[in-house]
């Protein structure tokens, strides 16, 4: 049986021209940092995103995790939402390798930490309190609906965190479909943060690999962590192939997946017994609740309809959109979603 799997974006297999890329890259060994198309890759995500330098990682968890490790010392603080990936679903990583402890401050719906309440959290260097010094933001907001954070916010952020002398990282696993939602350049979403991963594994349709960008003496010290962690790869250049041609070609038509997302959001919110708010999804990511009945034993009948959905922690379903899920897709979905319902 072939299923519509919109558990999550990144179930997209590579597009042919990766596979291609895949079978003709130009290797080396990335443990030197002499792969050739590592190199590429890295030069090519450091000008997209306008920092001085880039550092592939295997994931968007070593990404992050790398990121504050490389910016705290044992026993300081990070401030995370409280629906942040990086808090709810990266393992306590942090804690766990980084002797880093994770404060949280509540996600607004628009996936925004309220400014002053950052403020307010952040610790400077003082007897007895761990020192604040990271505030982790993330853009495209994965629990808060796909939501996406505009350039004003993010500078706002920056600047009151910097003011207070902490630095700021962005989860942007998924920073390109913000910049096509927006209509504005990476390069002006992220000029203000000192940090940030990006994943290639997810809208883009690679099958693995996330890189990290910030200044030179970050990524230099950052590479150092990440080896330590055993990302170190070899001639990964394999997997930086098909990200050059994810780079390349793949952004410009994550608008599809929007146009896909607000269609199934809109369908939904026909469907009676189904709870949501269309107005509420800003990309490719659709959550809705069920009014009866239990969600797993909805996806149970989607899955016996050949239709994959998530239940992540809570009590909503997702569905993520995607390259490979036509409009098509959408629409038999919504058909099956009325007769399990
Ligand atoms: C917002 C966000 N950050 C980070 C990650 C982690 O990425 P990975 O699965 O590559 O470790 C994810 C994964 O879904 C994510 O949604």
């Amino acid at each position: 049986m072939s299923f519509i799997d919109l558990r999550s974006d990144t179930v997209t297999h590579p597009t042919k021209p990766m596979i291609e890329a895949i079978n003709n890259a130009e290797l080396g060994d990335d443990g030197w940092a002499d792969d050739p198309t590592v190199n590429k890759l890295q030069d090519m995500a450091a000008d997209i995103t306008g920092k001085q330098a880039a550092l592939f990682v295997p994931s968007g968890t070593m990404g992050n995790l790398v990121s504050v490790i490389t910016h705290c010392q044992r026993g300081q603080e990070i401030i995370v939402g409280d629906q942040s990936h990086l808090y709810l679903y990266e393992y306590a990583g942090a804690s766990a390798f980084g002797g880093i402890s994770l404060r949280q401050v509540a996600n607004q719906n628009d996936g925004t930490l309220e400014i002053s309440e950052v403020e307010a959290a952040i610790r400077p260097m003082a007897e007895r309190f761990p020192t604040t010094s990271l505030v982790s933001i993330e853009n495209t907001h994965n629990r808060c609906n796909g939501a996406v954070l505009n350039p004003i916010y993010t500078q706002k952020i920056s600047d009151m965190s910097h003011s207070k002398g902490a630095k700021v990282h962005l989860d942007g696993a998924r920073i390109f479909n913000a910049s096509v939602a927006l209509g504005v350049d990476v390069k002006d979403l992220v000029a203000p943060v000192d940090s940030l991963t990006f994943c290639f594994s997810k809208g883009l349709s690679c099958p693995a690999g996330s890189i990290i960008c910030g200044d030179s003496e970050f990524i230099n010290r950052a590479r150092h962590t990440r080896n330590a962690l055993g990302g170190g790869m070899r001639q990964v250049g394999i997997l930086a192939a098909a990200a050059i041609v994810a780079l390349n070609d793949m952004v410009d038509r994550l608008a599809e997946d929007h146009a896909n997302a607000s269609r199934l959001a809109y369908g939904l919110a026909n469907i009676r017994g189904i709870s949501i708010d269309p107005e509420d999804i800003y990309t490719n990511i659709v959550y809705f609740g069920i009014e009866n009945g239990s969600v797993p034993e909805f996806l149970k009948n989607l899955r016996d309809k050949g239709v994959l959905a998530q239940h992540p922690y809570g009590s909503r379903v997702r569905m993520v959109t995607h390259y490979g899920i036509s409009q098509g897709d959408i629409d038999h979905t919504l058909d099956m979603v009325k007769s399990c319902i």
